[in-house]
């Protein structure tokens, strides 16, 4: 999406105008008729009121602070309403609109066109007919002296990471395997302004990275290890923070095929949480955030090849841990292990991955929020789940007692990548913290993830979760 700027609306431009209920707005109306049109409609509640008028249509937003509502909720109201707007402004053919207000409410506005600008989102690589299926919308116009060029950037860094995470997930397994991940993260690093560094197969190897190695070893593609770093001159933080994303570019279960009808259909999602970690940091890098962060993700597919790694298996672990594979099904929890223990040699500040781990946590809290845990300190870990709900990607979060760590304890090694019937999400989180030595937080993103359905500005498919989370929080952190 194109986000400009002008200093007065013409008047053939489409418009869309943001309001209190008791504000003026009869300046945007045609004549009487329009006006009382108006004052019915906003007597009978309704937040959104449209005019077709001659030359253009004019939209009219109600952004009326409801007494249920936090202020986290009417901002997402209004992201909602942004969704809605895009759906109408499409269905008409329009290719450009002015978004203005008539109070001075810079979230509101930004709210409004985030929810526009996700819900225009279309992922159409693989239409011999794309153009045509294109959406139209493609501009929003602001009034100079309502969204500053700060404004604009910020909107723009931030949405366009979201695009760029959810065109990754959305890429099968045809066209991105662990190879291509690691190079389309590596254009993401020119494009916004961080490096990428790739280690290969030849370099796992000699780093000896077991857990990576074994899940690779039923697939006929390399893995690959990218170390993304974002370090500007003015960085507040002396220790970095660690971004580390779960690059599973499929998940077949590997020789534990995937035993439940249907589960396998959406797999290629598995790299959701790599996905967000690079969005996250081009986020922060095109909006320029003060904050150092490195970003670590480790990618393979998982498939049952002739070499595959079978349950029974003890896999020497980078960090020198051996783990008893009981179910190979439990892969990603062995990728992030090795990256969680590279991890300390940058002694950071706090690491947080994210992983679409556990079908427990999907169970458990459905698509509508993310589990998280962590043993970071208390502050730490309220200020995460205070932006998460400032930008509803919520965190709920789940206990991290040490008791659960008894369940991945094996008989004949140190550790079992499974553990029992109940806490799947847990215990897969007290095996991830094992190999960490630092302040750690984890995000289990099976849930938000990947969506079979449109719901709202989430489009159908990868979802682009964690981005926008992330993203505030490094803001919090670094303002
Ligand atoms: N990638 C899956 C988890 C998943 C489930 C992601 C649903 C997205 C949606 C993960 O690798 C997995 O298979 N986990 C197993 C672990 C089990 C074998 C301990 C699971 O949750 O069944
Ligand atoms: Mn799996
Ligand atoms: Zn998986």
């Amino acid at each position: 999406m194109k986000i400009t700027h002008t200093d007065s609306i013409s008047g053939n431009e489409n418009l869309i105008i943001l309001g209190k209920k008791t504000s003026d707005f009869s300046q945007w109306l045609a004549n009487d008729q329009e006006k009382n049109y108006l004052k019915n409609q906003l007597a009978k509640e309704k937040a959104s009121v449209a005019f077709n008028q001659y030359n253009r249509l004019v939209f009219i937003e109600i952004n009326e602070e409801k007494e249920t509502l936090t202020t986290a909720g009417q901002l997402e109201q209004l992201r909602k309403a942004g969704a809605d707007l895009t759906r109408k402004l499409n269905n008409h053919d329009l290719e450009s609109v002015c978004l203005m207000q008539v109070d001075n409410d810079r979230n509101a506005l930004f709210a409004v066109a985030e929810g526009m600008i996700l819900a225009n989102y279309q992922f159409l690589n693989y239409f011999k007919d794309k153009d045509k299926k294109q959406n139209k919308l493609r501009e929003i116009r602001f009034l100079t002296n309502q969204f500053s060029g700060e404004d604009s950037r910020e909107l723009e860094a931030v949405t366009g990471a979201v695009y760029k995470t959810r065109d990754l997930v959305n890429e099968p397994l045809s066209y991105l395997t662990a190879e291509r991940l690691a190079g389309e993260v590596e254009k993401m690093g020119k494009d916004a302004g961080f490096s990428v560094e790739i280690l290969e197969k030849k370099q796992i190897e000699s780093l000896k990275m077991g857990g990576l190695l074994a899940v690779n070893k039923g697939s006929i593609d390399p893995p690959t290890f990218s170390i993304l770093e974002y370090k500007p001159a003015d960085a507040k933080n002396a220790e970095p923070y660690i971004l580390v994303g779960k690059g599973v570019v499929f998940d077949t279960g590997g020789l534990s095929l995937k035993p439940t009808p249907n589960s396998m259909d959406y797999m290629k999602c598995d790299m959701g949480g790599a996905a967000a970690v690079a969005g996250a940091i081009y986020a922060v890098a095109k909006a320029g955030l003060p904050v150092h962060i490195i970003g670590l993700i480790p990618a393979t597919d998982n498939r049952p090849d002739g070499n595959a790694y079978v349950p029974g298996d003890v896999i020497n672990m980078y960090d020198g841990t051996t783990v008893e594979v009981l179910n190979t099904d439990a892969e990603g929890r062995m990728i992030l292990a090795d990256a969680l223990a590279w991890a300390k040699q940058y002694k950071p500040q706090l690491v947080i991955d994210l992983a679409t781990l556990t079908g427990a946590a999907h169970v458990a809290i459905g698509e509508q929020g993310m589990v998280g845990m962590g043993n970071a300190r208390r502050d730490i870990m309220d200020l995460l789940i205070e932006s998460s709900f400032d930008i509803h990607e919520r965190i709920a979060e789940f206990p991290f007692w040490d008791d659960y760590a008894e369940m991945m304890k094996s008989d004949i090694a140190d550790l079992k990548n499974i553990g029992g019937r109940t806490a799947g999400a847990i215990t897969a989180g007290k095996f991830l913290e094992h190999f960490t030595d630092y302040p750690y937080i984890h995000l289990d993103i099976a849930g938000p993830s990947f969506l079979k359905t449109n719901d709202s500005y989430r489009m159908a498919g990868g979802t682009g979760v964690g981005v926008r989370l992330l993203y505030r929080f490094f803001k919090k952190i670094s303002g």
